[in-house]
């Protein structure tokens, strides 16, 4: 039995809070900033040392995101590919990914979530540790009522898990991504669609909880998990990456350097894949890593 844990990306669903921008383009695949939205959950993955991806589309887009990103190796990773025809929820993926999981613990993100903190790194290998449990990991908003919510008791331990709740019950939106035992295949069968005919992740959390299996983390205001789910929050995060890479000369969420740091790819791999990305600057930044070996001592990925 393989206790290596997969990743499963999820990136289908119709994108429709974006149409007209959606109709013909998956959402993941919408620039944010300097680089398609799916590279940053793709990049957390990586962070978290997961080297074994299934990115699960739309029918229509599957042959676009192969495009893209192709079968992995030469970012030192490995991604197959699966369809969800319809989007019938979030926890339907892990269904849809039994096959590609077999006995691992898993990794599960949203192709539109982006994570970025000092502390990233650590929090999913701690969280990668720990094998026989789940990790979803929580984030103050404040439009609660709009994600899957956490209630906590007096002593605040896990209470209660409920999506998008009609009434205030904590601040505490669960982001999306979730750190599976290798039960989650088996627990998501029992899961029957929700009143908005989907199989809900929340149920599936919930499920965990009431079994004793869950841990909730709670990401500090020191990080930043962006949602990119209408036009104007899709605005925002790129502001906000622009803004940060402006200022420090790094990229986020570049699978490309992560891979070179993570020492998945060589010097020599590295600086091939900038060749063909010279006029945008994304491949001049690449060079650049290879000639900045201060910067490289400093800022370092310690996941090895
Ligand atoms: O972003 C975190 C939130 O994601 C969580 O707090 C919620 O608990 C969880 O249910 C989910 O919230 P939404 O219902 O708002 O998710 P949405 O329908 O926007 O889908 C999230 C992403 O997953 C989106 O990029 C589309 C993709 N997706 C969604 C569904 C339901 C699929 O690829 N297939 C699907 O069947």
């Amino acid at each position: 039995m393989s206790l290596e844990r997969k990743g499963i990306l999820l990136s289908g669903g119709k994108g429709s809070r974006l149409y007209p921008v959606t109709l013909a383009v998956s959402k993941q695949l919408l620039p944010l900033y300097d680089k398609p939205l799916i590279y940053y959950p793709l990049g957390t993955l990586m962070l978290g040392g997961i080297r074994e991806i299934l990115i699960i589309t739309t029918p229509h887009d599957n042959n676009a995101f192969k495009r893209l990103l192709g079968d992995g190796s030469s970012w030192g990773v490995s991604i197959t590919y699966a369809i969800q025809s319809q989007p019938e929820g979030v926890a339907q993926s892990l269904l849809i990914a039994k096959d590609f999981l077999k006995d691992s613990p898993c990794a599960l993100i949203l192709g539109d979530n982006l994570f970025y903190g000092n502390e990233l790194v650590n929090i999913l290998r701690e969280a990668d540790k720990n094998k026989n449990d789940s990790t979803i990991f929580t984030y103050p908003v404040s439009d609660p009522e709009n994600y899957g919510v956490v209630e906590f008791d007096d002593i605040g331990r896990p209470k209660k898990i409920i999506e998008k709740p009609d009434k205030f019950i904590s601040r505490f939106a669960i982001t999306g991504l979730y750190y599976y035992d290798n039960t989650a295949v088996e627990r998501a069968r029992f899961l029957k669609p929700s009143s908005r005919g989907e199989l809900e992740i929340s149920a599936l959390n919930q499920l965990y909880l009431e079994s004793k299996n869950l841990h909730v983390h709670k990401l500090g205001r020191g990080h930043a998990w962006l949602d990119t789910g209408t036009i104007d929050s899709l605005i925002e995060a790129g502001t906000f990456i622009r803004t940060i890479e402006h200022r420090q000369g790094l990229k986020i969420g570049c699978p490309e350097e992560i891979a070179w740091r993570l020492g998945w790819i060589n010097d020599e791999q590295l600086d091939k894949l900038a060749e063909p990305l010279l006029k945008s600057g994304y491949g001049n930044y690449l060079r650049q890593l290879l000639v900045d070996e201060s910067l490289n001592d400093k800022y370092e990925v310690t996941y090895s």
